[in-house]
Formats: C-alpha cells, sequence, structure tokens
C-alpha cells in the first residue's frame, strides 16, 4: 500500500541530496519512504493525505531515556526548587520502587511514557534499564524495554545500590560480570553513569571493556554534574555518545570534535535541576556532532517531549531552531548508530511528524503548544 503525503508547506529531509523543500510531496510505501520531491511531480499513489500547508519534518529520536521505572520524586523536584541541590542519589528512591513493582505495573508505566512520547512526534527511543540494580530486576527491565523498542540499554552501572554501598568493587564486578552475561541478550548498548557519587573512570573502563568484549556497543553518562573523566573515555574506547557534555574542559571539546563520538545534549536535566546548560554553541563551532534528548527519568528530567528540548537548545543553548531540529532527530540517528532513521529519503524508515505549523520555526518559537498534529511510525499514522 502506497500513500501520496502531499500539500506540504515545508518539508525538512535532513537528506543532504534533497535539503529542504517547499510546497512538497512525499510518497510513503509501507514502512518506508519511497520519493520525496515537488508537490508537482509526485508520482501517483493508492492513497492520498493533504496536510494543507503544515510542515513535515523527521520523527524525532529519543537516543537518551530512562522510562523504565515505578513511582515518581515530584517532592524531591519541589526541594529543589527550593534550593537542594541534585547530587543523583534519589536515584536508590526509585530503585527501591521498581524492584517491589510487578511486571504489570512496570510494563504499563514504560507504555504509558512510550505513549506520551509518540503523541509528541518520537518514533524511536533509547530505553535504559538501571533503576533494577539487581540481576533479576535489570534483566527485567531490558526485557519489557525491548517489547518496545530495539534500542535497549543496560545500565547496570547507574549507581552502586544501597546493599553494596560499603564493598563497592564487588558491585563493579557483578556488574562486569554475572549481570553482564544475564542482560547481554537484551541489550544492544552499555551504559555507565561516570560521575563522583557513581563510577569512577577506572570503573567505568573496567566496566565498558567488558561490555564490548560483550557485543554491547558503548555509551556514558558523561560530565553531567562535574569535569570529569568520561567524555574522554569515551572517545578513547570509540563509543557512540557521551551524553550530558555540561561541563567540558578544551580539551574534552577537542577529543569529541575529533572523533565519532556524538556529544548528546539533555537541557530536559538542566532545566529540572536548575542547573547552568551545555554550551551547544562551543561543541558545534568546534565541528562536534551534537544530539538532543529527554533523558526522560523520575530524578533529574521528567518530561518525555522533545519539542520542549528543542525550544531549551534554541533559547538557552544558542542552537539556531535548524541544528536543534537535526540534532533531535538526525543526530539521535548518529547517536544510536542509524541511518534508516532521522532523515527523509528513499529508503529510509517512514516516521516523520506532521507539525501543525507551517515551519519547523514553530518548534522553538511556539515553545508548550502541543504542535504535533500527525505521526507516521513504520508508515502507520498513530
Ligand atoms: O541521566 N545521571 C544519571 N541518570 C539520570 C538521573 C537519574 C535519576 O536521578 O533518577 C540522568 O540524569
Ligand atoms: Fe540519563
Amino acid at each position: 500500500m502506497s500513500l501520496l503525503v502531499t500539500g506540504i508547506a515545508e518539508l525538512v529531509t535532513h537528506d543532504p541530496a534533497t535539503g529542504t523543500l517547499h510546497d512538497a510531496a512525499v510518497i510513503v510505501d509501507g514502512s518506508h519512504i519511497a520519493w520525496t520531491g515537488p508537490a508537482a511531480h509526485a508520482p501517483a499513489a493508492d492513497e492520498r493525505l493533504d496536510v494543507q500547508g503544515r510542515a513535515v519534518v523527521p520523527g524525532f529520536v529519543d537516543s537518551h531515556a530512562h522510562p523504565v521505572f515505578a513511582g515518581d520524586r515530584a517532592a524531591e523536584f519541589a526541594a529543589r526548587m527550593a534550593g537542594e541541590p541534585y547530587t543523583g542519589g534519589g536515584i536508590r528512591t526509585t530503585v527501591a520502587a521498581t524492584r517491589a513493582a510487578t511486571d504489570d505495573d512496570l510494563r504499563s508505566a514504560v507504555r504509558r511514557l512510550l505513549t506520551e512520547m509518540r503523541r509528541q512526534g518520537t518514533t524511536t527511543v533509547e530505553m535504559k534499564s538501571g533503576y533494577g540494580l539487581t540481576v533479576a530486576d535489570e534483566v527485567r527491565s531490558l526485557r519489557l524495554a525491548g517489547e518496545v523498542t530495539a534500542e535497549t540499554t543496560y545500565l547496570g552501572a547507574h549507581v552502586v545500590p544501597t546493599e553494596y554501598a560499603d564493598r563497592p568493587d564487588d558491585y563493579v564486578t557483578l556488574v562486569s560480570g554475572a549481570m553482564l552475561e544475564a542482560a547481554a541478550p537484551y541489550a544492544r548498548w552499555i551504559d555507565v553513569f561516570c560521575e563522583r557519587g557513581a563510577f569512577d573512570g577506572d570503573q567505568a573502563r573496567t566496566i565498558l571493556t567488558a561490555g564490548a568484549k560483550a557485543g554491547l556497543g558503548l555509551r556514558i553518562h558523561a560530565n553531567q554534574l562535574t569535569e570529569g573523566p568520561g567524555v574522554r573515555l569515551a572517545v578513547e574506547l570509540g563509543a557512540a555518545s557521551a551524553d550530558h557534555c555540561t561541563h567540558l574542559s578544551d580539551a574534552d571539546v577537542d577529543a569529541l570534535a575529533g572523533s565519532g563520538t556524538v556529544a548528546t545534549l539533555l537541557p530536559g536535566a538542566e532545566f529540572s535541576t536548575r542547573s547552568p546548560y551545555p554550551d551547544a554553541r562551543r561543541l558545534l563551532d568546534a565541528g562536534a556532532t551534537v544530539a538532543l534528548a529527554t533523558d526522560c527519568n523520575p530524578g533529574s528530567s521528567y518530561t518525555s517531549s522533545m519539542p520542549f528540548c528543542i525550544a531549551l537548545a534554541v533559547r538557552e543553548m544558542r542552537m539556531t531552531p535548524a541544528e536543534a531540529l537535526w540534532a533531535a532527530t538526525a543526530g539521535g540517528a548518529r547517536a544510536l548508530r542509524r541511518d534508516d532513521i532521522g532523515v527523509l529519503r528513499p529508503g529510509a524508515r517512514a516516521d516523520l511528524v506532521v507539525l501543525d505549523a507551517p515551519s519547523h520555526l514553530h518548534l522553538a518559537y511556539r515553545p508548550g503548544v502541543p504542535l504535533i498534529s500527525t505521526v507516521l511510525h513504520d508508515g502507520v499514522p498513530l
């Protein structure tokens, strides 16, 4: 079954061969894009969707999210807004709630957030474990995530759980040994929270090296709260992505710029922890590849909205609206080492968003406004 999407006032393709088109059309064939071009030249199709002067952009690629958890931490957020600092210590509160949840409750929690994301135009989402922190609970989180996404990430190294507080090295042994072995069949990626109060550079190296040996791709929570070794480790180990990148030295920026490691910025975290935003402009000007993602989690960033992150990136991080949209789509795809999403070109997945607006500028220009008119995921309307 083919579908002609026409009446597109602005079509942002992120395909270098095509760029951004006006008065455009797209042909979707099954789950893939078959054609993009001027509406006047569109070939025939079985069905027709006239979007009547709206803009069409690639579906958002949320390459960093923690949606597998139970409970919330609204009181912690309120305390922070009253002046308490964010330390990451609240992760253990969510671990306790997540361990106590039934499979069905946890599954519904994941699906509720996924539905929220889809309604806001996200067509690909990476999902991390990390609120289980036992072999069985990490495997369970990954299994539930794997029911709804191919981009699953083993984050046993989120924080040292309470029961290992006085023997953290034993936990590192578990995370890089038996827990990894049990988790690897359910995960595409491995991630470590490399930060003061979580895992140091040596521990992160041990865990990531073991993950790579088990066939997993690498990602790191790096330089979120302090200027630590995470970013340089990510580049050295060839990680797909270094995430947060809030506190960077010049050497960190240079290392990212000369590497295949994407700098994934998560402005929802700075918003919700009332922290200074990462300097996207500095990274872009140095030549680094930048992605934007939500970091959706109950502690530091309980947003599921990519449009909100785009608006923050433009307003607070000096990205242009076009750069922010690229980072939230094609950039996320790079961070997941995917070339079939984040771009609208023949052969790519038919993941696209029709905006209730005539151009992509409105994503940042009209913050907080529900501008997602229609979402096609694998060619299927939501
Ligand atoms: O990406 N940094 C570590 N993990 C999350 C926070 C998780 C939490 O506070 O529950 C983050 O910000
Ligand atoms: Fe995170």
